[in-house]
């Protein structure tokens, strides 16, 4: 990969834009200069100008990721916000949003604002999500709004649950003051127990503790009876089971401000993916069986699940090389996200393209609040470029982060992002 920072013209030349906005293509050429959109339309070749044939490329705005986690501060062995940067960019993202879950927790506005300081001379975008309780313990409320003050833009405890229902209420409460959502990891500690994969079948073959389902769907649940109460705004992340989708979908037909996600493992893979203890398949929520899998897939095709994030996680390989039972959960996805979205959803379930670039730029954009008209003269440059027609096998040699654990190398995927833009940084993707 190979990352520039530039103020000379450049013409992205012959591609075809996808406005997600519009919902519309238009045959153009894009014209770059000091980083922001010059023009949009038919343009002369100049010989000051660097030129990229995009002739049969996909371009649209860059991708935007609202979860992942970031180790910084406390574990930049496993990511910085520097590494965590250069993931995205791989992946094709010029925006994420970053979990609270560090070392210490972003849980003061001095911790977000040393993110936001940061994060300024970094070529991604990386807005801070602040803890909704002190330490993440799940008690004492955080000062949501002077953290939303100094730059978070959603609050959750990610990682862990909101276990405390009347805790819940309160944040979702607080949060309608200011407008912003708040973000569950919804798994009943209690029900999941020392379960490290999907209880089922083949939570019984390979002889592994198992995590029901419904350790998910009876949170959701609560989480969307209290959405309704307050008329907050939920975001419920991950999800990963079909009874989730289905509690989802019927909450959002009564009018209920509730969004949701979809991981890019969970589109992928099933829970028999495991049978060889693969560790990096270890991931909270787990990967569960196929119907759950093709509920996902439903969920996705009719809106129910607004976007997709990633939940890049990355932990160390002396962690990962642990048992099944012992290694932490999580699994890192930036670099591969698009690669495998494309394959299970466009490529393997009839998806249409459009429907997964919504769901990877103006869905998530939307959902954080952040501006979503970026196809515009004047605009700074956020876009990425995307050979859908590329056939590819990920390689470790495609990872940027600082850590490992991803259970998608070797995998065959379809479409591939190519180029991105944002701002002066000009990115080509390694092969
Ligand atoms: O698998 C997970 N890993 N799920 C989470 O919710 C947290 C994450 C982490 O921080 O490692
Ligand atoms: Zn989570």
């Amino acid at each position: 990969m190979k990352v520039t920072q530039s103020n000379k013209s450049l013409l992205l030349k012959g591609g075809k834009i996808y406005d997600p906005v519009k919902g519309q293509y238009r045959n153009e050429d894009i014209l770059i200069e000091n980083g922001k959109i010059k023009t949009i339309g038919k343009v002369t070749e100049t010989n000051t100008m660097d030129v990229r044939d995009c002739t049969d490329k996909i371009i649209t705005h860059g991708f935007c990721d609202i979860h992942v986690h970031f180790r910084e501060p406390g574990r930049e062995d496993k990511e910085s916000l520097a590494t965590g940067a250069q993931a995205a960019l791989a992946g094709g993202f010029t925006r994420v949003c970053a979990m609270p879950n560090t070392n210490p927790p972003l849980d003061t506005p001095e911790s977000i604002r040393f993110i936001m300081e940061k994060q300024k001379d970094l070529p991604v975008h990386i807005h801070p999500i602040g803890a909704v309780t002190k330490q993440q313990g799940g008690k004492e409320m955080t000062e949501m709004a002077s953290m939303k003050e100094e730059g978070a833009v959603a609050f959750s405890d990610d990682g862990l649950p909101i276990a405390d229902g009347q805790v819940m209420r309160l944040a979702l409460e607080y949060s309608t003051m200011m407008n912003v959502p708040v973000i569950n990891h919804a798994e009943d500690l209690s029900l999941r127990g020392d379960g490290v994969m999907n209880e089922g079948k083949m939570s019984t073959r390979l002889g592994l503790p198992g995590n029901p389902d419904i350790s998910e769907s009876v949170m959701v649940h609560r989480d969307l009876e209290l959405a309704k109460l307050t008329e907050a705004i939920l975001h419920v992340p991950h999800v990963s089971s079909a009874k989730s989708v289905q509690l989802i979908r019927a909450m959002k037909a009564t009018g209920a401000k509730v969004t949701a996600e979809v991981t890019p493992h969970h589109l992928y893979f099933n829970d028999t993916a495991l049978e060889n203890y693969d560790t990096n398949l270890k991931v909270a929520p787990p990967i569960r069986t196929e119907e759950d899998r093709l509920a996902l897939v439903e969920g996705v095709k009719d809106g129910t699940l607004d976007c997709i994030a990633t939940d890049h996680a990355p932990h160390t390989i002396e962690e990962k090389e642990g048992t099944f039972d012992t290694a932490p959960f999580g699994l890192i996805g930036l670099e591969s996200s698009f690669g495998a979205v494309y394959t299970s959803l466009v490529k393997n379930a009839g998806v249409s393209l459009e429907q997964i670039l919504d769901a990877m730029t103006i869905k998530p954009r939307q959902i954080m609040g952040f501006d979503t008209d970026l196809l515009m003269e004047g605009k700074e440059a956020e876009l990425v470029v995307l050979d859908i027609k590329r056939e590819w096998v990920f390689e470790k040699t495609h990872i940027y982060s600082r850590s490992a654990n991803c259970p998608f190398v070797g995998e065959a995927f379809a479409g591939k992002p190519e180029m991105v833009l944002n701002g002066t940084t000009i990115v080509e993707i390694s092969k």
